[in-house]
């Protein structure tokens, strides 16, 4: 994987539980983003809280990590050019009622907290977050 040219995504749990896996990954694919690894899985609290660490003196952290590891989640590193930034535009702002129309909060969102869909905010970050829940061998890099 080559920095900058993939990030990292978590579908988060109301999504998933809403049945608005598949037509996310929809507007994900149409975007022009190639998936490179991807799994289901369930978060642990501790889990969770690692994941958010960077969030851990937040008045919502505590809610956010129960939300979280309420239910299963998708989890997926995706490639493309500028892959980081672009990514962040196709979801939107991190408050739906703030979303532009057209990005994924805007269509999938409920609220704030359960705003359907994570995206890694450097490139730094979208390496941690991708070694956060994938071996080596489970990232197929073109
Ligand atoms: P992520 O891609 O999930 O990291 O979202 P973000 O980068 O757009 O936002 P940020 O990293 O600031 O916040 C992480 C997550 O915490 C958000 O996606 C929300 O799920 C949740 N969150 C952020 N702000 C609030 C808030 O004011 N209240 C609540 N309840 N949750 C919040
Ligand atoms: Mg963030």
């Amino acid at each position: 994987m080559k920095k900058g040219e993939f990030t990292f995504t978590l579908i988060k749990p109301t999504a998933v539980r809403l049945g608005n896996l598949v037509p996310i990954l929809h507007e994900i694919d149409l975007a022009g983003f190639a998936v490179i690894a991807m799994k289901m899985t369930r978060l642990s609290r501790a889990q969770a809280e690692r994941f958010y660490e960077i969030h851990k003196e937040r008045p919502f952290y505590r809610d956010l990590v129960e939300f979280m590891s309420s239910g299963p989640v998708l989890a997926a590193v995706l490639q493309k050019e500028n892959a980081v930034n672009d990514f962040r535009k196709l979801i939107g702002n991190t408050n739906p009622s703030q979303a532009e129309d057209g990005t994924i909060r805007k269509k999938f969102a409920r609220s704030v907290q359960e705003n359907a869909i994570h995206g890694s905010d450097s490139d730094d970050n979208a390496l941690i977050e991708a070694n956060f829940f994938f071996s080596q061998f489970e990232i197929f890099s073109h």
